[in-house]
């Protein structure tokens, strides 16, 4: 029997209430622990398996072993009237990133523009989460964040950019907006996590070894990637023939916005840096609110957004295709799909869940597994 075939459903609240009191368990306040929950839980709803409880259990092991700082501080660096650089200090991610897209949304409010960047965070999940922030307001959202390493340049084998996703996402009249939310690596660390856990294989051209040869087995890929001897391919893959510098330049753009306007961490160094004997993990991001209502009122974007989205799907398809989406479909679909069915868990899942709840005493739940 694969991982697959061992999967349980959970409603989406217990598992999002279960979230939070893991994170005020090791230590984090209750209203950061509330809304880093919220935001994990967004990534399951929307189908995003990879950013949601599936990433729970390496923030748990990071805040115990002193990487992250339950307890946030953040400092304002500078802050003007559309613009501001703060400093996270190590602190939780998803929490940092809430704050500063709030604020960007505050002075576009006022300005028509917010623009806000943080340097000495830590992993903040989906991207797109805040994006959807902004598009709540009526207002276009560009969220983006440096990584890891992963990425080589083109040409290179060395992994040196994170999958640096670059969100944008915009209000529409339907019922769902446009969110495109995804890395700059054809696919993102997670996803080869996923493969692993579903036991199944990664396509051809996706990943290189040391020597620029396509792996496919996704544990020999995470093992390989701790050494720095995979790498993820950027979009458009390896070399020029298929424009594979184009996802590195996108990449790139990501690291610019990330580190050099925060003045933070970059490239090798996102690998971990010893401060004061503590081991740390820290990126930057940036993000950017457009007051819609700046520029034109906001229903007539909606329209005309939608009409793009309409006409796109409205093109004449491969012989085979059953339809065609746009960016942030599947993700609604998956959501209201989600809230009736719960959350699937499959059986690592269930393994990290069991452990993090014996080793903090969360009795009161109780799991079918
Ligand atoms: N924090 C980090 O360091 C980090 C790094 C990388 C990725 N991520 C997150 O991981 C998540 C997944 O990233 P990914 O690269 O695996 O995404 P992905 O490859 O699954 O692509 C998802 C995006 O593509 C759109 N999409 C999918 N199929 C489509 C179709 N047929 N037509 C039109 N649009 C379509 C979706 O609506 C969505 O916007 C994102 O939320 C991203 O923000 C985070």
């Amino acid at each position: 029997m694969t991982n697959e075939e061992k999967i349980v459903y959970i409603h989406p609240k217990k598992l999002e209430n279960f979230m939070s009191d893991v994170f005020i368990g090791l230590g984090v306040p209750e209203e950061d622990a509330k809304i880093i929950a919220e935001i994990l839980i967004a990534s399951d709803l929307r189908g995003i398996d990879t950013h949601g409880i599936q990433r729970c259990k390496m923030y748990y092991d990071r805040i115990k072993e002193g990487i992250y700082e339950a307890n946030t501080k953040i400092d304002i660096i500078k802050d003007g009237p559309t613009t501001a650089l703060w400093d996270g200090n190590c602190g939780m991610g998803h929490f940092i990133a809430y704050k500063a897209m709030k604020s960007a949304i505050e002075k576009a409010k006022k300005y028509g523009l917010g623009a806000v960047a943080v340097r000495n965070s830590t992993h903040f999940g989906i991207a797109g989460y805040y994006s959807l922030m902004a598009i709540k307001e009526g207002m276009i959202g560009i969220t983006t964040t440096n990584a890891r390493p992963s990425i080589p340049p083109t040409f290179g084998v060395e992994p040196m950019l994170g999958t640096n996703p670059l969100t944008v996402g915009a209000p529409t009249d339907e019922e769902f907006p446009f969110c495109l939310d995804c890395a700059t690596s054809i696919i993102q660390r997670g996803k080869v996590e996923l493969y692993e856990r579903l036991e199944k294989k990664l396509p051809e051209g996706v990943v290189i070894d040391e020597k620029g040869n396509s792996m496919t087995d996704p544990s020999k890929i995470l093992e390989k990637m701790l050494e720095r001897k995979a790498a993820l391919l950027p979009l458009g893959g390896a070399g020029e023939e298929k424009s594979g510098y184009k996802g590195y330049g996108y990449a790139t753009v990501c690291e610019l916005l990330s580190a050099a306007l925060c003045n933070g961490i970059f490239l090798r160094d996102t690998l971990g840096i010893i401060e004061n004997g503590q081991k740390r993990l820290k990126v930057g991001h940036f993000f950017l609110a457009i007051n819609i209502a700046s520029f034109l009122p906001v229903e007539t974007f909606k329209n005309t957004a939608g009409d793009i989205m309409r006409t796109l799907r409205s093109a004449k398809k491969e012989p085979y295709a059953e339809r065609i989406y746009t960016a942030g479909e599947k993700e609604y679909e998956a959501e209201l799909e989600r809230k009736e069915k719960g959350i699937p868990l499959n059986k690592s899942l269930q393994q990290d869940i069991k452990i993090m709840q014996e080793e903090l005493g969360l009795a009161q739940y109780e799991f079918t597994f």
